[in-house]
């Protein structure tokens, strides 16, 4: 079996080869995805380093790097098996040479967490904790599988987050893979150049240590980019994308954003929201970009104010409101205390 650590950031991710890490008690077991349903009797998913900080809101700080907080995670394999239909062809990866393929655009991962409330934050600007430890093992188990992370300009400047993936992955004989090995491309829409990055901002602290990429930041080719912010992007390997917009003063096509992303080489993009982003992808007719939605919904209300996931309706027949989109070849997973809904867009 060919060895997780042979890639390097710029080698396919190859799903035959992976191996979740599998903590029980002090025990370490590697866990091949094919084998899952007979390891899976033996397999936790909770692995007891992991504190569960569920519901619990924090403001976000923009200058306290955290990286040394963040703890390996892991995921089980008889997890991974029910979320496996809903991942990239491993020849969607960039790397995999699929960018001169036939699709212009990536594959497409829409996930988030909401409440019993279609709620992401609490309000806009409140980075609100909603998923339990293992699904957030699952969202680190998913940014391994994609390319790119995307997020908007709200998400940045609110959440300060880290983008990388803590999953931990194991050799052939139990030496840990390097984190830097399957590590997203964070990508960052953010026409007005507003989010305010520095050296202490979370991805680039991560980047520096090696345990993620330099981000990269979509923004309107008319923007006069701060020289300071640009250094800080680029000592990490990440920079400005310039984006003309079809219309001036008007957002970027969503289009035209995923054409970018798939010409820069990646060949598959999970988007993490935030409500902005997430209500017009999921709006027709831009959700026929949309693959997969793997949602996790946690078992709390946020009550009114939150930042929500409502799509614009649309209008059917005889002008009556219609739903915008509906999922189809649905899983339900429940994880821990939360459910997971994994579908594709109903066309
Ligand atoms: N629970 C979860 O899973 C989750 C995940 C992510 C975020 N969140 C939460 O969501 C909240 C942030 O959401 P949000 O709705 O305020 O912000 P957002 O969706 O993260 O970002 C919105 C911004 O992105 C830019 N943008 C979006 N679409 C664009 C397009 N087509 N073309 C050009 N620019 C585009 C715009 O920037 P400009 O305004 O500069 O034009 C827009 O204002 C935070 O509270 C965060 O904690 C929760």
């Amino acid at each position: 079996m060919m060895q997780v650590s042979q890639r390097s950031s710029e080698t396919p991710l190859d799903d035959s080869n992976w191996r979740t890490v599998i903590q029980e008690n002090a025990s370490v077991l590697a866990a091949p995805l094919s084998n899952s349903a007979h390891h899976s009797s033996i397999l936790h998913s909770s692995p007891s380093s992991l504190s569960d900080t569920r519901f619990l809101p924090t403001m976000s700080t923009q200058t306290q790097p955290q990286s040394q907080q963040q703890e390996p995670l892991t995921f089980p394999s008889h997890h991974a098996a029910l979320i496996q239909p809903y991942l990239p062809p491993v020849a969607s990866s960039s790397s995999s040479g699929s960018s001169s393929g036939i699709t212009p655009f990536p594959h497409v991962t829409l996930t988030y967490a909401h409440s019993l409330d279609a709620a992401l934050s609490l309000a806009p600007g409140v980075r609100t904790a909603l998923s339990g430890s293992q699904s957030k093992a699952m969202t680190h188990f998913l940014r391994a599988h994609h390319d790119g992370i995307l997020i908007g300009a709200g998400t940045a400047v609110a959440d300060d987050p880290g983008l990388n993936s803590r999953l931990v992955f194991l050799e052939d004989d139990n030496t840990e893979v390097s984190l830097a090995a399957r590590q997203p491309r964070p990508v960052v829409l953010d026409p007005r150049a507003r989010w305010e990055v520095h050296e202490g901002s979370k991805v680039v602290v991560l980047a520096r240590e090696q345990r993620g990429l330099g981000p990269w930041v979509l923004v309107n080719s008319g923007t006069v980019v701060d020289e300071g912010r640009r250094k800080v992007l680029e000592a990490v390997g990440g920079r400005y994308i310039p984006l003309e917009a079809r219309r001036e003063g008007e957002r970027f096509e969503w289009e035209d954003v995923l054409r970018a992303l798939k010409r820069e080489g990646l060949g598959s993009v999970m988007i993490e929201g935030g409500g902005d982003v997430i209500n017009s992808l999921l709006a027709p007719p831009v959700n026929r970009f949309v693959d997969s939605v793997i949602v996790t919904i946690a078992p709390t209300w946020l009550g009114q104010g939150g930042v929500v996931v409502s799509p614009p309706r649309t209008a059917g027949e005889n002008g009556k409101p219609a739903p915008p989109v509906r999922l189809t070849d649905v899983t339900w997973c429940p994880l821990g205390e939360d459910v997971v809904l994994c579908g594709r867009v109903s066309r």
